[in-house]
């Protein structure tokens, strides 16, 4: 949720800082600025409303020179969308120039005490308050005047600051919102994602939480000293490369991805799951009668998913919360119980919240995430990373099938340390080590998906449903159909539809029915009678083999079989194709939805 980059170094700021910006686009898209100092021609400040792929013209006729600078890809929170509410902002000299990402929650009264002052803002964000904070303290020195103005705020921030008055030197500063400076030749770079320094270097140092730091040409210093980590992937993992679209990309990659997830973490023969990251808390984790699980969006479409796992498999009582819930409910959670965090970016502020407040309840915390080094990552006990390498595209895909494959990991990982047999702990990792290969295989309905993607992209309404292990499954199916193309959508169990949902169903009504050959297929297929008497129009996702549902349902794309738990992996992927394809052939942005931002760092 927005992004925040800035440079010192050699080189020409202005190159290094839009590239980055581009990078890191998918965290907000609304607006974008820089500011780029050059000690002989002065400070170039630049705002624009839009998106900044889409000014590659205006910013290809700028001549901008300097070797420092910041800048900052905007979703709004506080003000419209307006040039004056983008970054940088700045104090009343125009001197101090500031980017944000994070939310400053006492704004209001440390506007009013500046304006009290003399001070006088021009946008309506909360993030104009922090320069003029700085202002305030400001007696030379930029490190003391920040250090001075973030001891005032309520919030969460990662600010990256200039001063022409202390020139030659950049400060950074972190609470609650990510922050990392990369380690380059001859420059040092600061950022709120990997992936905005990626392609300059490689070697990097993650921000504490209160962190201050300090870049010069030369050096850079933080409070506290550590070793700078590798980023374990490449430039190439965040450019869309042969793809028209990184949604695309990642659905493509979802093979790769899902076998990078599995990596060295399956022993077959002894039917068990290798995690190392649980292995500090491996005796703790036998004693756990309960896990709460919380997650957003579609990783908590992946803790539903998991819901049934961990009951099934680890006979563990899950119960799944949105993380933006469990922190205002009076929780039974206790000492017994182990909360569960998935998250895509580990910057979720509702669900770092739920952590933190588990955590003050002596509560174990486990995480899911795919960024290594990210909050969540670093305030959880203990966890499981994804390996799936970057996601960009806004709406999650490769992401999610590679949670539910760690779901499955983790289910057979405190499975077998219960009452799991080890026949059935073999079945569940053998079939594992097969998935990647069977989700190649149901990429191949792409071109069917496409063809149907033209039939459905004028509807008004759809309805997506599916029982037990792919009732998350159909949730999910239509929250990528909503974001991606507008269209609204809703996921139900199919038990369900006759309590409600059937009220809206008339001739043609299109219903996606997720109905593999598992225990509840029968049940399913009852479900669909109801709606074909009805006339709907059923579009089905089955197992291959199954030639019954095609007399059946209007429509029918076929995936592999696989085990039950792990069919949502599979079924996921021709409902991540259509929503792409509808998408598409509507003319939607598919890597950037209208409002939406892919690392929802405010509450
Ligand atoms: C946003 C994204 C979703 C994502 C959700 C949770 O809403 O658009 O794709 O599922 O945040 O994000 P997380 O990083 O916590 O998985």
């Amino acid at each position: 949720m927005c992004g925040i980059i800035g440079y010192i170094g050699k080189q020409e700021a202005f190159p290094v800082l839009i590239s980055g910006l581009k990078r890191m686009e998918y965290r907000g898209y609304d607006s974008f600025g820089f500011c780029i100092h050059d000690n002989e021609n002065g400070t170039t400040t630049f705002k624009k409303v839009g998106k900044i792929s889409a000014a590659d013209q205006v910013l290809g006729d700028m001549k901008v020179s300097g070797n420092m600078g910041h800048a900052h890809t905007r979703w709004a929170t506080h003000g419209g969308v307006t040039e004056a509410n983008a970054h940088p902002h700045l104090d009343c000299k125009g001197s101090i120039s500031v980017v944000h990402n994070g939310i400053v929650e006492n704004y209001k009264e440390l506007k009013k005490e500046l304006e009290a002052e003399g001070h006088t803002f021009i946008s309506q964000t909360d993030t104009e308050v922090l320069a003029h904070l700085i202002e305030k303290f400001f007696d030379g020195n930029l490190e003391q005047a920040v250090k001075k103005a973030v001891g005032r705020v309520r919030g969460t921030y990662g600010i990256v600051v200039l001063s022409k008055d202390d020139p030659n030197k950049i400060v950074a500063a972190r609470s609650g919102s990510p922050l990392l400076i990369g380690i380059g030749e001859d420059e040092y770079l600061v950022a709120s994602d990997p992936a905005a320094v990626v392609a300059n270097t490689k070697k990097v140092v993650y921000l504490n939480e209160g962190e201050i730091a300090t870049l010069t040409p030369d050096n850079y210093s933080i409070y506290t000293e550590r070793e700078p980590q590798e980023i374990d992937w490449n430039v190439e993992d965040v450019e869309m490369g042969k793809y028209p679209h990184f949604m695309l990309k990642e659905i493509m990659e979802q093979p790769e991805s899902l076998r990078n997830s599995l990596r060295g973490r399956l022993v077959p023969d002894e039917g068990k799951a290798k995690l190392g990251g649980l292995m500090p808390i491996e005796e703790r984790l036998r004693d756990i009668e309960r896990i709460y699980v919380i997650a957003c969006g579609t990783a908590r479409y992946a803790a539903l998913t998991a819901e049934y796992m961990l009951e099934e498999y680890a006979g563990i009582t899950a119960k799944v919360d949105a993380a933006s819930e469990f922190r205002y409910r009076k929780s039974t959670i206790d000492r017994n119980c182990a909360m569960l965090a998935i998250s895509q970016s580990g910057e979720t502020a509702d669900t770092l919240a739920a952590i933190r407040e588990a955590k003050s309840k002596g509560v174990l915390t486990i995480g899911v995430t795919n960024a290594v080094e990210s909050s969540q990552a670093r305030e959880t006990d203990a966890g499981v990373y994804n390996h799936a390498g970057p996601e960009i595209g806004v709406a999650s895909t490769k992401a999610f099938t590679s949670q539910l494959a760690v779901l499955a990991l983790l289910s057979l990982y405190l499975g077998r340390q219960r009452q799991l047999s080890l026949v059935m702990g073999q079945r569940i990792a053998n079939e594992l080590i097969r998935i990647p290969d069977l989700v190649q295989k149901a990429l191949e309905c792409e071109p069917q998906v496409r063809e149907l993607a033209a039939k459905y992209k004028d509807c008004g309404n759809m309805l997506f449903m599916g029982r037990k292990y792919n009732y998350p499954t159909a949730m999910e199916g239509a929250l990528k159909m909503k974001e991606l193309s507008y269209i609204h959508a809703e996921g139900l169990a199919s038990g369900e539809l006759k309590h409600g949902p059937l009220a809206l169903v008339e001739d043609g009504f299109p219903v996606v029915a997720i109905c593999p050959s598992d225990s509840v297929y029968e049940k399913n297929v009852s479900n669909i009678m109801e709606l074909k008497a009805r006339r709907a129009r059923i579009l089905a996702v089955a197992t291959e083999g199954n030639e019954d549902i095609a007399g059946i349902a209007d429509e029918v794309i076929y995936i592999p079989k696989t085990l039950e738990m792990l069919t949502p992996i599979v079924a996921v992927v021709p409902l991540q194709l259509l929503a792409y394809h509808v998408a598409l052939a509507r003319g939607c942005d598919i890597d950037k939805p209208r409002n939406l931002a892919k690392s929802v760092t405010v509450e």
